[in-house]
């Protein structure tokens, strides 16, 4: 029964627990005190998806000047982005840009924000339970992964499937899953008119340019959680720098492709005006009010 439920259940890598966002405005949102166990100051964030099963979610965070925590490890798979600012990790001055990631478990420096910083915050797998610990990096098992993204070089991306002109830079790749965490620059004039679906979830934060797709207008601090199988595309990337976001996914991403697209509604109204009663269509994403309604583009 393809497009039903029954359907995605089949394909059950999708958590069904985080709902399709597709497209809000960060600042739209409305904002929570930080979910930071055991920090000193002033934190907030605006969830921009969040699993109401397990706890995980992806959040964009602002910590005030002289925000702190202490050593300890995270019960969440944990990923930070610095949108601005910045942050010490054991001491060290890390700015816009950084990346890091942390398996569950394992124990991370003290971190600190002496001028304050927004950030990007993922958790997986797990809640925002954090436990003060005193064993540091030196001792961890898996493997800590921090870096600058604004350093790298971007790498055109080799994969068939993507029209030219997207460019990476691989943040984390998780060697079993496959699940990644990657900045993507689509360059100026980059188009691709096809609609493609694909097997694992997918979700990205704007982080400058623009680019035009059937779900809206990306531009600075738009985000989008997009479960697994859902149809995207007719992307036109805007002049004159192009978009780039950050990317996530949670498995494997291959790239399957739809042509002509057209969904035909038939229905007959039995008792309601079907101009100004028509029943909406189940399962429309979730918006936020500066993005407007979705035109159907791609359904
Ligand atoms: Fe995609």
């Amino acid at each position: 029964m393809p497009g039903s439920l029954f359907h995605i259940l089949e394909h059950k890598e999708a958590p069904l627990m985080r709902p399709h966002v597709e497209v809000i405005q960060q600042a739209d949102l409305i904002q929570h005190d930080a979910e930071f166990p055991r920090a000193d100051g002033g934190a907030w964030q605006r969830n921009l998806s969040y699993d109401e099963e397990i706890g995980a979610a992806s959040i964009r965070v602002h910590l005030e000047p002289g925000w702190k925590r202490p050593m300890g490890y995270h019960h969440a798979i944990t990923e930070w982005y610095v949108l601005d600012g910045g942050i010490e990790i054991d001491g060290r001055e890390y700015g816009r840009g950084t990346y890091w990631r942390a398996p569950i478990g394992m124990v991370v420096p003290e971190i600190r924000s002496a001028k304050g910083a927004d950030l990007l915050v993922y958790r997986e797998a797990g809640d925002y339970g954090f436990t003060v610990a005193d064993r540091g990096l030196d001792d961890a098992e898996d493997d800590w992964t921090c870096m600058n993204g604004d350093g790298m070089e971007w790498l055109p991306v080799a994969k068939e499937g993507p029209a030219p002109g997207l460019f990476i830079k691989m943040l984390h790749q998780h060697p079993v899953t496959r699940a990644y965490s990657r900045l993507i620059w689509a360059a100026p004039g980059w188009v691709d008119h096809r609609l493609a679906h694909h097997p694992c979830s997918e979700e990205a934060y704007t982080l400058s340019g623009s680019m035009v797709y059937n779900f809206g207008d990306l531009y600075e601090g738009v985000y989008f959680y997009r479960p697994a199988w859902v149809k995207h595309g007719h992307f036109v990337s805007g002049e004159p720098s192009g978009c780039t976001w950050l990317i996530r996914s949670d498995g494997e991403l291959t790239n399957l492709y739809t042509g002509h697209n057209e969904v035909i509604r038939e229905e007959e109204a039995l008792n309601y005006d079907p101009t100004s009663q028509r029943p909406v269509l189940a399962g429309i994403p979730v918006r936020s009010r500066s993005m407007g309604e979705w035109s159907l583009d791609g359904q």
